[in-house]
């Protein structure tokens, strides 16, 4: 069959796929241009794609001979599943391998914000390092801090694991409450949303985009947040108002923001980036060289085991995964 990643993956996860199929690889970290995308699509079977490729009714209908996309990345909104089921394509994600290396950089992005590790970072390569004074580079404890946690599935879980270690309470709202013996095992106290964003110092995302959860974070949620709190981002960037949070940074209604994703990307809101109560990342949140090659591999392996006809593990959309 034909296959066709459109990312740039290490070799040894290509040749998996090359022993089996007929394989087209992108060579590129640009992301493929659209219409090239569209073209090739047209005659593969198997599609692996990245974030960065928008799989909608358009691509689906190129696609005339698809039956399994594997995305490379655990979030999958950039795939209208719905309209691939109706077409019976398989889809599949890659969960749990990245659960580590997303939670670690939550609390990178924790201690750098609060801790102005950026800043001083610039200060001291750029020679203006003065000599050491007792009121300077303050800034503020992480541990024993609330944290507050939206959305524990398993990263937010690894985020509450990391927490215990700063000895900080954890708050976390989620849509379904876990019972009490997961919550005790976990050390986590369930709250309502508006009670979780005015009582923690750090309020963390980490639910998928949906519907639901786009723009879960307005000016309005903003406000409920103490003005010392850190808003932190590892999660999908239209979960917030990003024009609203500059509008929060710059008046103060919060003390800061730690982001890895944003609205519009690769953009920034207009006003981001000139605020000095922010840690920007590019979307690292899995970027490592071991979970990155985790992730290739299981998108490979959900693919070929879809184009050979059997339920891939990480089937989004699969009869059996749905009964
Ligand atoms: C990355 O953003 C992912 O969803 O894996």
């Amino acid at each position: 069959m034909k296959v066709l990643v459109t990312g740039r993956l290490p070799e040894q996860v290509l040749s998996l796929i090359r022993k089996e199929h007929d394989l087209t690889a992108h060579a590129s970290d640009v992301p493929m241009d659209r219409r090239e995308l569209l073209a090739l699509v047209g005659d593969v079977d198997g599609l692996l794609c990245m974030i960065t490729d928008r799989v909608d009714e358009e691509l689906l209908a190129a696609g005339r001979n698809l039956k399994m996309i594997a995305n490379m990345a655990v979030g999958f909104d950039n795939i209208n599943v719905g309209a691939a089921t109706a077409r019976g394509i398989w889809v599949s994600n890659t969960p749990g391998v990245l659960n580590d290396a997303t939670a670690d950089l939550t609390f990178a992005l924790i201690l750098a914000v609060s801790r102005r590790v950026i800043e001083s970072d610039a200060i001291t390569r750029s020679g203006r390092f003065k000599p050491w004074a007792p009121f300077s580079f303050l800034g503020t404890d992480v541990t024993g801090k609330t944290l507050g946690i939206i959305g524990l599935g398993n990263i937010g879980k690894e985020v509450a694991r990391r927490a215990h270690g700063f000895r900080m309470p954890v708050l976390y709202h989620n849509r379904r409450r876990l019972d009490p013996v997961a919550e005790q095992d976990i050390g986590v106290r369930f709250s309502d949303l508006d009670a979780l964003l005015s009582e923690s110092d750090y309020v963390s995302l980490h639910v998928p985009l949906t519907d639901q959860t786009r723009r879960l974070i307005t000016g309005r949620e903003l406000k409920l947040m103490r003005r010392t709190a850190y808003l932190i981002n590892v999660s999908r960037g239209p979960v917030v108002d990003e024009a609203a949070l500059v509008q929060a940074l710059q008046s103060g209604w919060i003390a800061g923001a730690g982001l890895d994703v944003y609205e519009n990307e690769p953009s920034l809101a207009s006003g981001l980036a000139q605020l000095p109560n922010v840690v920007l990342l590019p979307h690292i949140g899995s970027a490592t060289l071991e979970t990155r090659t985790q992730m290739a591999a299981l998108a490979a392996e959900n693919l070929l085991a879809g184009l050979r006809g059997e339920t891939p593990p990480n089937c989004l959309n699969c009869p059996r995964t749905l009964a």
